[in-house]
This record gives structure tokens, sequence and C-alpha cells, in this order.
């Protein structure tokens, strides 16, 4: 099934533009205001860190032969051979992590294109995670843009994910658009084109997590759980599957910076680092209306796993 081009390439939450006829009304109206995208969160944090090549921060970490780099435009590929993934030269205490991504349209199933930081090289067994993964799909759905943290090895075979997962009110396939992290010593914040759609608070040392991180994105096979908890499988007749990557956006705290240095913000001048009210209802527009998986709500979760619920 194909999406007809002359409608605006929106993904909407079914609940919401299925309503029962005596809420037909409404629900035109806010799928017509979901036409024209989030509400502005008025700040525009990736504006201000800047960009750096490519080169400057980051190398091949595995499938060389399936990384190319453009006037800065990074490709990266999945056949039947093998996926690849780059990591950063730095290890962070804290930053901002953000970059465009433009994802492969059509059949996508089982692929997971990312942006993550991570420690295991580091501490195998018990790392620390905070992830930005696009779970790849079959040709009529959305893509999941699947966010979640794991403190200490709670993703070492304990597998403790804290996943949220989202739908994007756009096509990200058809354009680039800017994905980021931001990781403090008291949030993480994530951010997709400069709307923070889940804000993760240091509620306790035992649920955040604090060890240094590098920097790492890839494109693999995770057939096993990426799409439907595995349901639709890569299917390699579409292969190559290509993720793109342009405009990294990287200013952290790297373990030799000095003990003054902080994170940028990403909330307006004058709020302490708070998000402003405007950044919050935007969030929260996000959550209402694209927010498709909360490990905290999960039924089949043991919760006492995850305090912070
Ligand atoms: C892969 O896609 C092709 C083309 O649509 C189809 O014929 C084939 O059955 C698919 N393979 C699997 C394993 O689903």
């Amino acid at each position: 099934m194909s999406r007809s081009p002359t409608l605006p390439l929106i993904f909407l939450p079914s609940s919401l533009c299925m309503a029962p006829l005596f809420s037909l009304f409404f629900s035109f109206l806010m799928c017509s205001r979901n036409a024209g995208g989030a509400p502005s969160p008025g700040y525009y944090p990736s504006s201000k860190v800047s960009t750096i090549s490519f080169d400057q921060e980051f190398r091949n970490l595995w499938g060389a032969q399936h990384q190319k780099l453009d006037h800065g435009s990074l490709s990266i590929w999945l056949d039947s051979t093998t996926g690849s993934g780059f990591k950063s030269y730095h290890s962070y205490k804290s930053g901002y992590f953000g970059t465009a991504v433009k994802l492969q349209p059509g059949y996508t199933a089982g692929v997971n294109t990312n942006l993550y930081l991570s420690n295991i090289e580091d501490h195998k067994g018990t790392h620390d995670e905070i992830d930005i993964e696009f779970l790849g799909t079959t040709q009529d759905k959305p893509y999941v843009l699947q966010t979640n943290v794991y403190i200490r090895g709670s993703g070492d075979g304990k597998n403790i994910g804290r996943e949220m997962r989202f739908h994007l009110w756009f096509d990200p396939t058809q354009d680039f658009h800017n994905y980021a992290i931001l990781w403090k010593p008291s949030e993480i914040i994530f951010l997709v084109d400069d709307v923070p759609i889940r804000r993760y608070p240091r509620k306790s040392d035992a649920t955040f997590p604090s060890r240094p991180m590098y920097v790492y994105g890839s494109i693999w096979d995770a057939s096993a759980w990426a799409t439907e908890n595995g349901k639709y499988k890569a299917n390699y007749t579409y292969q190559p599957f290509i993720g793109r990557y342009q405009n990294f956006k990287l200013q952290g705290c790297t373990t030799d910076s000095t003990s003054s240095c902080r994170p940028p913000s990403v909330s307006p001048p004058g709020y302490g680092g708070k998000l402003s009210r405007q950044q919050n209802v935007a969030m929260q527009w996000v959550q209402k209306n694209y927010l498709v998986y909360d490990y905290c709500h999960d039924p089949k979760r043991d919760h006492t796993l995850t305090p912070e619920c």
C-alpha cells in the first residue's frame, strides 16, 4: 500500500483519527492541526550547537566497506553480508549529541538505524547506554523511534530496558531531521527537530547512567525483535538498507575536560536549565499523540525493577 502523494505525509495515531462519529469534527480539526507539525518549542538548541565534520570526531568501527562519506554526508548501509557502525574518538561525561538522519523508505522491517551513547567496551556485563533507534517497518506502517536507557548492565542479559517508543509527525524517509540526546548529570532529554519528546530525570543513582560513554551510530539487522517483536524480519530482496547522516552536532564534557565544563542547555536562557513552558507543551503534545509504548505502563513488566516508574 502506498500513500497518496497529494496527502501530507504524516502519520497520525489511528486511535485519534478513527474516532466515533460524534467526535469526527474534532478529530478532523486535530488531524489537520497535526498536519502542520508539532507545536513550536520556541527554542532551537540544534542551531546553537556547532556542526562538526564526521572525521573530526568519529571513525568507522565495523563494516568499513559499508560506510561512505560524501561532502560531509555519511551513508552507512546494511545488506545480507554486513551492516556498519561508527564510534566517537572521545568518551563523554555529559553533553549534547545530535545528528540529522534520513531513513531508508519502503520495506525496512528488522532494520535498526541508530545513534547512541554507550560504555559497553569499558564495562562489559555492567554497561550503560542511552539510545535513539529507528525501527524499520513494513511498507504500509510508520517507522518507530525507540528511546531507551540502560543502567549498569540492565541491558546485559537482564533486558531491563526503559523504552519509550514514538511515531513521528513527519515521514522520516523523505528528509533529514535532527535527532539529539542531551545527557546531563541531572537528566536526559531526547529531542526531535528541537522538540523535546522525552525527559528522563535522575531520580536516584541506581536509575541513572553516570559513567563516561562514547557516541556510536550504526545500521544492523535486529530482525529478532525490532519490528512488531520480531514478527517481520529483514528481507534482503530490498537491500541495501541505507542510513544517511549529516550535520553532526556534538558539544560535551570529555573525561579530559576540567570540572567547570558544563554541557549546553537545551532550554532558553533564564529557565535555569529547565524546559520552558512552551517546550513542555510541545513535549506533551508529542506524548499525547505519538507515544506508542511506555515501559512504565506495560502490564507485562515487573515494575519493581524500574523504581522510577
Ligand atoms: C521478500 O520479499 C520478496 C518480494 O516482495 C518476496 O517475494 C519474498 O517472499 C520475501 N521474503 C521473505 C522471506 O519474506
